[in-house]
């Protein structure tokens, strides 16, 4: 049994849009996943919450949501989330961890929760939190890494892998960075109270070579055609479900509530909201809201 927190990956100062995606080659990930996305999440609603949102890449997609928060841990992420979006009044920024959300019971009409999963060392926590904070029978969309993708089977089974892509357990390749196995995620996304309502397997076409003969938006395309039968099988690198919610919760308040103590009477009190249970302080920096540690008056940080 688990008994000390979860680690959290940094991204604190990261440079994740200009060394991960802009100009790297990332095109036809980056339209597979929008078109993915685009099969699974319902058009509209009141609010949607993006869990582990970075710098906002996605965000384009939720125009049809009349609130919609962008979560992440890293308040530098945000920031630059903030550049591009803050404009836009239907847009909130939160610091905070997926595993302890600030959010009252049933908020959200939809979740959406992508290329995050591979960095959660305790997936469970994190489906729990989703699922009290999304509405009964609502939609949550998720993306996780398939350690049992065609790339790593065919490694493995010319001995260039030494790790089976068929055991269970998740793989963690780098520090806090996980693939997984789809049946062990599937039993952990059943067991927080979801039902698998649709998968895709996106990306199939992860290859070197052939991302630099095939322009990035016909590959796109060839992934989408496929992606729905794809699921079958599931040897892409990149799952994505939609998950409906069958948790029975009634919404338990306006928007916030207490992280530490779940209070919620959380007020805003200069530039910070105050929690009046349990005494807890979080900063609003710039207009976003963080969550991560609590502040206190006299001595700061806490
Ligand atoms: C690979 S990036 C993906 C960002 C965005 N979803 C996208 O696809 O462009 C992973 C993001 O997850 C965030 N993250 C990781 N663990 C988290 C946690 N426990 N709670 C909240 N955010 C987390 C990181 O800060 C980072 O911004």
């Amino acid at each position: 049994m688990h008994t000390t927190q979860p680690k959290i990956i940094d991204y604190e100062g990261s440079r994740y849009r200009t060394e991960f995606w802009e100009n790297q080659g990332r095109e036809y990930e980056d339209l597979a996943e929008r078109a993915a996305i685009r099969q699974l999440l319902p058009e509209k609603g009141a609010v949607l919450i993006e869990v582990g949102a970075g710098f906002g890449r996605l965000a384009d997609l939720y125009g049809g949501y009349d609130r919609v928060i962008l979560m992440d841990y890293s308040l530098s992420l945000l920031q630059e989330a903030q550049r591009r979006w803050g404009d836009d009044d239907r847009f909130l920024f939160v610091a905070a961890s997926a595993y302890t959300m600030p959010f009252v019971d049933a908020l959200a009409d939809s979740i959406v929760m992508i290329r995050v999963m591979h960095h959660l060392q305790r997936p469970s926590i994190a489906l729990g939190e989703i699922g009290r904070v999304l509405r009964d029978e609502n939609v949550f969309v998720l993306e996780y890494a398939n350690k049992r993708n065609l790339k790593s089977i065919g490694r493995y089974v010319t001995r260039r892998q030494s790790w089976s892509p068929f055991g269970l357990e998740p793989y963690e390749f780098v520090e806090l960075n996980y693939d997984f196995h789809p049946d062990w995620m599937t039993e952990r996304i059943r067991g927080a109270g979801f039902l698998i309502e649709k998968e895709l397997a996106v990306s199939a076409f992860r290859v070197g070579l052939l991302k630099q003969i095939v322009p990035a938006t016909w590959l796109a395309r060839f992934d989408k055609s496929i992606s729905g039968v794809g699921a079958a099988l599931k040897l892409a690198p990149s799952v994505f479900v939609r998950c409906r919610n069958t948790r029975q919760s009634a919404r338990s308040g306006d928007l916030f509530l207490c992280p530490v103590c779940k209070g919620r009477s959380l007020s805003r009190v200069d530039d910070t909201m105050f929690c009046p249970d349990c005494q807890s302080e979080w900063a609003i920096v710039g207009g976003i809201y963080d969550f991560r540690q609590s502040v206190s008056r006299e001595t700061g940080s806490v």
